[in-house]
């Protein structure tokens, strides 16, 4: 059975026996629900280090009051069957050791979310949720968080990169994995730990593992997912389709030709394509799909780019609604 840690003491002393036997420690933050794209960042920490810790906590400040908190998929049992499956298969006969889970409590991640606030006297998981109500030490990415994602989801990145620090800081990895598929996390991460001169990981041992997808249709693989119908499933690669639009004519153009393709005009094709999905899927299957946003990043700055690419390294990112269901995906263009 793979070991579980819940409690921080108990994490502490097993990061202090990792020290002292001079083995390193890779990290894989989840919320749990996991997949196929966890696995992969589980297999990359394996074969990176003799340690690694995958953490579980659906983390209440990165959800907005109206958002799915209390519905989003908790599934423990499952998940850790999965991992022992890949231990397995990719370890046979090996200690089930090379890999622990912590599961921490929310009164481990935020201790003083149990405390009575003075002046309203609440507590607990809704106070955690309401940026109005929250208390105690928070880490803001000013200028990285609050555009893109951040901006449809104003306090996403603050309660992400509140509860990252906290998990290195408890966890101290050597290196830390996180996906390609929620690119903005990836990368705002890696400016977080650069400009906290954290050194467990340093922002050079973060690494942003390639996004898993549906091998049949590309769909990038996902917990949100599970919400999808039966009768919406087959409309929720319409991202996809429409972010490798704009990557091939912001770095393909033909030589018939003559002006390259601007990112404005290729944002646009994008969004008329989705438009037209959306009518079809709404005529024939009854299922409503809706344009979030689309945009093209300078992948350091996050400014977005406008006219032509000129070889710079960017970003192709964007959101759809597929139902009740906010789908992201993301391509890299001219880095990978
Ligand atoms: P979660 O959505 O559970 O994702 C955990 C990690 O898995 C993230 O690094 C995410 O980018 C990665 N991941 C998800 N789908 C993937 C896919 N199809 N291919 C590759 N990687 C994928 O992201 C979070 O949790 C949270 O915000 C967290 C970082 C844990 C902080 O609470």
């Amino acid at each position: 059975l793979i070991p579980t840690i819940s409690t921080l003491p108990d994490l502490r002393a097993w990061r202090q026996q990792a020290f002292k036997e001079d083995k390193s420690v890779g990290v894989v933050p989840t919320m749990g629900a996991l997949h196929e794209g966890h696995l992969d960042l589980v297999r990359h920490s394996l074969r990176a280090n003799p340690l690694t810790v995958l953490t579980l906590f659906v983390n209440p400040t990165q959800f907005a009051p109206h958002e799915d908190l209390s519905s989003y998929p908790r599934t423990l049992p499952r998940d850790l069957e999965l991992l022992e499956t890949l231990l397995r298969s990719e370890y046979p006969g090996k200690e089930m050791d090379k890999l622990v889970v912590w599961t921490p409590s929310r009164e481990t991640m935020y201790p003083l979310s149990s405390l009575p606030a003075p002046a309203s006297g609440s507590t607990g998981e809704t106070m955690l949720q309401d940026v109005n109500k929250q208390r105690g030490a928070f880490v803001e990415v000013k200028g990285w968080g609050d555009v893109l994602e951040g901006a449809s989801r104003p306090q996403f990145f603050r309660g992400v990169a509140t509860v990252c620090t906290k998990l290195f800081n408890a966890v101290q990895p050597d290196h830390a994995y996180f996906g390609q598929k929620d690119i903005q996390q990836a990368l705002l991460l890696k400016i977080m730990l650069k400009d906290l001169l954290t050194a467990y990981p340093t922002t050079d041992n973060l690494h942003i593992v390639p996004t898993t997808r549906d091998t049949s249709d590309h769909l990038a693989l996902s917990s949100r997912n599970a919400y999808l119908t039966e009768a919406e499933r087959p409309y929720a690669p319409t991202l996809h389709r429409a972010l490798s639009q704009v990557r091939s004519s912001l770095t393909s153009y033909s030589s018939s030709t003559s002006t390259p393709t601007t990112a404005e005009s290729a944002i646009q094709a994008a969004r008329d394509f989705i438009e037209t999905a959306s009518a079809e899927a709404s005529n024939s299957s009854n299922v409503s799909i809706k344009y979030d946003y689309i945009e093209v990043f300078d992948k350091v700055t996050f400014e977005p780019i406008r006219g032509e690419l000129q070889g710079r390294e960017a970003v192709v990112a964007g959101a759809i609604w597929v139902g009740k269901t906010r789908l992201i995906d993301n391509l890299l263009i001219g880095w990978d």
